[in-house]
């Protein structure tokens, strides 16, 4: 059997942009990440997921590609990579790229020569009309843009763009475009890549429907999917899938689409239940959520490097979980979504700490990204999602010994004043603290790795009748774990329904409880507190 790392790794995001300048010119860079892969590694995570560092204008965090074979120089050279991967092999770190495929830049050779030319073999790349007109899709940016297509004078037509109207779409239907894209991913997997993370999937799966119906346009994923598998049997496509939860088995195609899900319907329904404090809306979008295939698996996080993008809510429910994390306008996006970090929306290390335990406990793969192991802040002085992108707090030593470079030409300014300035929150100060939040990440990190539980396992949802409570059961061979959490500030008590685990001895805990005795009944959990339970017999099972 194949080992299927996917299901059990811990994957840590890195900005690169943001997490560490090598060479003092005020931008974060490869051989920055290189130097820090001990920091990812310590803190316990298997595999490291390495936003865009293609050759790119960056007027979109450089989604908006120029050249997907080449690295921006900005961010070093091929060569700086290859040093990154065999460093992270060293350590025993798999990496992961973002692969984006649904547009490039306006700046992109082929969309250079599409709209000089029509007859040019690039003008079929995109996607053009003389009028604009109604299609699936919407503004992605709906406060940014008001329309997918906009008018070129060079080409004499519109072009469509979902995102922004610097990033044409490209015309998936089209066989050329998926060999570009074949060949993309042919070239990063030579350097040793682990896989993908494969940008706005249902927008090219859109493209490839209208182009031919099969499978309702998931033919295009299939395709992919053939494609890596032959190269790299353990090589996954970690799809983004901002969809309906009723879609997510079109997406997984029983083994032969995705790999990987990001679950938009776990992580909307977990704020939700915390702005609640009421475990019920997770646990019932747990329940109601289908089983990964064999060959796959979700992936789960709290924040990335986007906004928190509520649209799996209902329009009463989001408006909830904005008064609670997101009180002010200003905290919002697009109308959809909170520009905020995990740290100032939950406040306490406490809290920041349980909300990790969930994340760490929910079926899936969890995704952690970069300076949520410390609970950075966020500056809201910066427009729209880029809040949430600031340098790493690596000490408190000037500019958070992110960069060498004078203050003012750093990429953007380290957070330093207020209770999330760097020289309060950050990674040396928490490395010599046992108690500090990076210490009790790292520990959990460690201790969920080890639990094949749940990457193998069955989940359930135990129903606890308590509703702050959490409670899931894992079963795989003869192995068991209860993981409990709880999402209020007070101490609760309740007991188990189910009779067969004997006593539970805690593998993790926020504090120091009791064993369970079998047949006791109660169970205690501090507020914001989280407990990892086995069944003592099965302790090393
Ligand atoms: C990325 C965004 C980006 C967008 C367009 C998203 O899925 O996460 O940061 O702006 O795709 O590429």
């Amino acid at each position: 059997m194949q080992p299927r790392w996917y299901r059990n790794a811990v994957v840590y995001v890195v900005d690169p942009a943001m997490f560490r300048d090598s060479d003092g010119d005020g931008w974060g860079d490869l051989r920055g990440i290189t130097d820090r892969l001990d920091h990812i590694r310590g803190l316990g995570a298997t595999c490291l997921w390495i936003l865009p560092f293609y050759a790119s204008p960056y007027r979109d965090g450089g989604y908006d590609i120029t050249d997907h074979l080449a690295v921006d120089p900005r961010f070093g050279d091929v060569a700086d990579f290859a040093l990154l991967l065999d460093k992270a092999d060293e350590l025993g770190l798999r990496v992961l790229v973002d692969l984006v495929g649904q547009h490039t830049s306006i700046e992109h050779r082929w969309f250079e020569e599409a709209r000089r030319d029509r007859n040019s073999p690039y003008r079929d790349y995109y996607v053009w009309a003389d009028e604009p007109h109604e299609t699936d899709v919407s503004p992605n940016f709906p406060t940014v843009e008001d329309s997918v297509w906009t008018w070129d004078d060079e080409a004499q037509q519109f072009y469509r763009h979902v995102f922004y109207s610097h990033e044409p779409d490209l015309e998936l239907g089209n066989p050329r475009v998926r060999e570009e894209l074949e060949r993309v991913m042919a070239f990063w997997m030579r350097m040793g890549v682990a896989g993908f993370r494969v940008d706005a999937v249902p927008y090219m799966v859109e493209r490839a429907r209208a182009a031919d119906p099969r499978h309702d346009g998931h033919w295009l994923l299939h395709e992919m999917r053939d494609f890596v598998a032959r190269r790299g049997s353990e090589a996954v496509l970690l799809g983004e899938v901002d969809v309906s939860v009723e879609k997510y088995a079109d997406y997984f195609a029983g083994g032969k689409g995705l790999t990987m899900l990001l679950d938009f319907w776990l992580n909307n329904h977990l704020f939700l239940s915390f702005a609640r404090a009421d475990a019920t809306p997770l646990a019932d979008a747990i329940a109601k959520q289908p089983a990964p295939p064999e060959w796959g698996q979700y992936a789960n996080w709290l924040r990335n490097h986007d906004e928190l993008d509520l649209e799996q809510l209902s329009d009463d429910e989001r408006a909830e979980v904005f008064e609670v994390f997101a009180p002010d306008e200003s905290m919002r996006a697009y109308g959809r979504g909170i520009r905020r970090r995990l740290g100032p929306m939950l406040g306490t290390q406490r809290r920041i700490a349980l909300a990790h335990a969930v994340l760490h406990s929910l079926p899936g793969t969890p995704i952690i990204l970069y300076g949520d192991e410390l609970g950075m802040g966020d500056d809201l002085d910066r427009p729209q999602r880029l809040s949430v992108r600031t340098p790493m707090q690596w000490s408190d030593e000037p500019n958070a010994g992110f960069s060498a470079a004078p203050a003012d030409q750093l990429i953007t300014r380290v957070i330093d004043d207020g209770p999330f300035a760097y020289d309060r929150v950050n990674a040396y100060h928490q490395t010599l603290r046992r108690d500090s939040l990076q210490a009790t990440l790292s520990n959990m990190v460690r201790t969920r790795t080890g639990l094949r539980e749940i990457g193998l396992g069955r989940c359930r949802v135990l129903d606890v009748q308590c509703r702050p409570v959490l409670a899931l059961r894992y079963d795989h061979e003869d192995t068991t774990l209860v993981m409990l959490a709880n999402l209020a500030d007070e101490r609760v008590d309740f007991s188990l329904p189910d009779d067969d685990l004997g006593d539970l001895v805690d593998i993790l805990a926020d504090s120091d409880y009791d064993a369970v005795e079998s047949g006791s009944g109660r169970i205690e959990v501090e507020g914001y507190g989280y407990r990892w339970l086995r069944p003592r017999e099965r302790l090393f099972a």
